[in-house]
This record gives structure tokens, C-alpha cells and sequence, in this order.
């Protein structure tokens, strides 16, 4: 009997490692309390006598977000910290404003896929698979297009259009995360040592420290 139970233990074990969204819930709702100093995997509970709809609203995802950036781009992001209500959920949504040529620099989303809507404008989008492929899947999307990043991969989008263009992307964690490859590799703090980078990037130290500079 017990080696059975040992064995059906492992199992459900392997099965809830292998969730690619949050865990589910347990409750209605969770609404997240920010006065809370529990420390738990999301955010502790708001008693629930005291929520209300506000906790589950935000407002202003209807304006167009500043793009006046190296990169021409910018995220409105909408998940746990925006919405209370949304902790323990397992979703989340952002806006992506584009200037004409603008770019969401290639990043990853370490806890969450991603579904992309083309509001307005043409965006060619693309995500690449993990080693040794490296494969690169990209398509130029018009409005109303919807495309799809798997959870980790690296992914960005262009605005190929001559206007701003605008996309929803609903994402499969109240707390997506965000990896942008270029901050995460030379904007560290403190640095990655140059020598590591100049190997790993077969270039001149100096380079590297120029890349550093600009992050
Ligand atoms: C947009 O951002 C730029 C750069 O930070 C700033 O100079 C500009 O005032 C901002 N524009 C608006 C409308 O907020």
C-alpha cells in the first residue's frame, strides 16, 4: 500500500511541476492586501468583508502610452499590482504602444505565454526556440491579427507601419515578469565581470564596455 501512495505522491508531484501558469485557486478571490507583511508565493489575502469592486477595476487603458524612449515602445502593464483582485488568477493584460519603427526589445516573460491583439498597425513579431535550434518564428500580424509567444521564450515586436500602432496582450500569470535581454545581460548592477561577457559574446572587451555604458 504505501509504496503505491509513495509512487501516486511523486506523481502528482511531476504533474503540478509541470504547470505553466500560476497555481489555482483555492478560494473565490484573494484580493491582494499591500498593507499585508505575510511573506507567501503572490500576495496574502485582503479579508473578504472588505472587498469590493474597485479591488477587481482599473481604468485607463484606453490611453496611448509614451513612446518618446530609445526604443519606441511602451508597456502598460495591468496585473496584481493594478488590479488587487487579479492575485491568485492566473491572468494579466498590457497595452504595447508603438512609434512608427518603434520596438518592444526582444525580452521573455519568465511565468506567463502570451497572446497578442493588433488593435492598430502592423507589427512584425517573432520568438525564438530554446537551444540548439534557435529557430526564429516570426510573421508581420495586421489589425485585428492575434499571435501567440510560448511561455520563456524570447519574443519582440516591430512597428512596421508608418503610424503608432497599439496591442493587447492578455498573459497567463497575475505577475508575468519581464526578462529584456539587453538590461538583463549589460545593464546588470553591478556588472557582469567584461571578461565573461567578451567570452560569451566573442567580442573586444571594449565593446562590451560600451554596450555597458548605454545600459
Ligand atoms: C514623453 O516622454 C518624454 C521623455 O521622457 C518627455 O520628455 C515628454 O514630456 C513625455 N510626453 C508626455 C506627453 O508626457
Amino acid at each position: 500500500m504505501a509504496p503505491s501512495i509513495l509512487f501516486l505522491g511523486f506523481l502528482a508531484l511531476s504533474f503540478s511541476c509541470a504547470l505553466a501558469s500560476d497555481p489555482s485557486s483555492l478560494q473565490d478571490f484573494c484580493v491582494a492586501d499591500g498593507d499585508s507583511n505575510v511573506i507567501v508565493n503572490g500576495l496574502a489575502c485582503k479579508d473578504p468583508k472588505n472587498v469590493q469592486a474597485s479591488h477587481f477595476s482599473f481604468s485607463g487603458l484606453h490611453l496611448a502610452g509614451n513612446t518618446s524612449n530609445g526604443v519606441g515602445s511602451k508597456v502598460t502593464a495591468v496585473n496584481a499590482v493594478q488590479i488587487p483582485g487579479l492575485n491568485t488568477l492566473g491572468i494579466s493584460v498590457a497595452r504595447i504602444d508603438y512609434a512608427p519603427y518603434g520596438i518592444n526589445p526582444p525580452h521573455t516573460h519568465p511565468r506567463a505565454s502570451e497572446i497578442l491583439t493588433v488593435l492598430e498597425g502592423s507589427l512584425e513579431v517573432g520568438f525564438v526556440t530554446s537551444n540548439p535550434g534557435n529557430r526564429l518564428v516570426t510573421k508581420v500580424l495586421q489589425k485585428g491579427d492575434v499571435f501567440v509567444f510560448p511561455v520563456n521564450l524570447v519574443r519582440f515586436q516591430r512597428n512596421v507601419g508608418k503610424s503608432n500602432a497599439v496591442a493587447l496582450a492578455a498573459l497567463s500569470s497575475q505577475n508575468p515578469g519581464a526578462i529584456t535581454i539587453a538590461n538583463a545581460v549589460f545593464g546588470t548592477n553591478p556588472e557582469i565581470p567584461d571578461d565573461i561577457l567578451a567570452k560569451a559574446f566573442q567580442l573586444d572587451k571594449n565593446v562590451v564596455n560600451f554596450l555597458q555604458s548605454k545600459f
